[in-house]
């Protein structure tokens, strides 16, 4: 199955509240100084774009139709290479997912509603996860751990063999909402780990998972009806922007370089370290095990496709960074040799930028846990956050051998 062209454009229900993108771009800069950041960062604070995404060598930035040709000018001025990623975002966005009516595999299906060919909404996850609870209730359960700012659940799965002295891994996705890849990752890694129990190798088995698919589930659901690209919770602040970036509010370095104090910003840190209760009930819950229970923390993001490991809020590194970077070469060349995809492996803010305030560096400096790391899934950016469902499958057989290959560290003992 190679074909990955665009489907035919369907058109949203004329009832649909969704937030339009005609005409928008996005655009990838090069930059290769100082200087070079600078201007290609003029794009947000002049031209009101919106950062997709930031490494040493290149931002990518969402422009809307009405400042393109004056952006181009800048562009050109400042002597600034540029690609055109997404020429037309609201086309993509229109063929991104496909109706659940269209889906074969869905019509007369008993138990649950979540398949790997489309995106779902929060409603079909947390329905998939009661499933696997009620139909394998002796290896899965599923816990509330908290509610979101709009009060949904925080619901979590726990899969054990119910061994004593299995390690522990902890997964989460979603935490920032317009990230769609990644909750279609982690349910697709969820779903091997249960209907393929049977089959999984022994270090897979006799470890303990929990699982959380939508860390942000009220920044999920407002991206699926009214704006495609929310990033951050939907904490109110009376009259200003609302939201928090929850991966800059965890409790290590809270405050830090990579993180704003303004509530309009897509990076804004909250009032305090865990001022959020989807990030307070994360740190709750993980810190309620005993020390050392936890050998991994998994953290899915996108786009861009790297496995980061900490720390993010700055240059440092960890002392055991020989064993972290080993253990996400070896996930990254297994995955490349299996699927054709390249991960890069690197340290968070050696490799993106500093940002202070990840789950990530809370998991490993306060909890912690060794083996902690942000992965970044598909793609590099030819759709960006926009990603077609039809990719579904590839990020979750991706993301399912990094899974393996940190739980086969953690059993191997270093
Ligand atoms: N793209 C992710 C973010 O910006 C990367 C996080 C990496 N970890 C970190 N602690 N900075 O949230
Ligand atoms: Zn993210």
């Amino acid at each position: 199955q190679q074909e990955q062209e665009l489907p035919k454009v369907e058109e949203l229900p004329a009832s649909s509240n969704l937030r339009r993108y005609d005409g928008a771009q996005v655009w990838r800069i090069v930059v290769q100084t100082d200087k070079d950041k600078k201007l290609a960062d003029e794009l947000q604070s002049k031209y009101d774009g919106q950062l997709w995404k930031e490494v040493k060598q290149e931002v990518d930035y969402l422009l809307k139709p009405q400042v393109l040709a004056a952006a181009e000018r800048h562009i050109r001025a400042a002597n600034l290479s540029r690609i055109v990623l997404i020429d037309n975002l609201q086309q993509v966005i229109e063929v991104e997912n496909p109706p659940l009516e269209k889906i074969a595999e869905l019509q007369n299906r008993k138990g649950h509603r979540l398949t790997w060919q489309a995106y779902h909404r929060l409603e079909d996850i947390h329905g998939f996860i009661d499933y696997l609870a009620k139909t394998y209730p002796d290896i899965c359960s599923t816990e509330i751990i908290g509610y979101s700012v709009e009060k949904r659940p925080l619901k979590i799965l726990k899969i054990s063999n119910g061994k004593p002295g299995n390690p522990a891994i902890w997964i989460d996705g979603g935490m920032h909402a317009r990230e769609w890849i990644s909750p279609a990752t982690v349910s697709y890694i969820t779903n091997q780990l249960v209907e393929g129990n049977d089959e999984l190798p022994p270090h897979l088995r006799d470890t303990d998972f929990y699982i959380h698919i939508v860390a942000n589930p009220d920044g999920y659901e407002y991206s699926h009806t009214t704006d495609r690209l929310w990033r951050k919770n939907m904490r109110a602040h009376g009259r200003q922007c609302p939201g928090v970036d929850l991966n800059r509010n965890f409790g290590y370095k809270w405050g830090g370089k990579g993180t704003s104090a303004s509530p309009c910003s897509q990076t804004y840190r909250g009032s305090k370290a865990f001022s959020e209760p989807e990030t307070f009930y994360i740190s709750k819950f993980i810190s309620s095990f005993k020390r050392n229970t936890f050998q991994g923390y998994l953290s899915f993001h996108s786009y861009g496709q790297y496995i980061l490991y900490p720390w993010g809020y700055d240059y440092q590194l960890t002392k055991d960074r020989a064993d972290l970077d080993r253990v996400a070469r070896q996930a990254g060349s297994i995955i490349t040799k299996s699927s054709g995809i390249k991960y890069t492996v690197g340290s968070s803010a050696t490799t993106l930028y500093p940002a202070a305030g990840g789950s990530d560096d809370w998991a490993k400096g306060i909890a912690g846990i060794k083996y902690s790391y942000t992965i970044e899934m598909g793609d590099t950016g030819r759709y960006g956050f926009v990603l077609p469902a039809s990719f579904i499958d590839y990020n979750g057989k991706d993301g399912f051998t990094f899974v393996d290959t940190v739980a086969r560290a953690i059993h191997l003992g270093h």
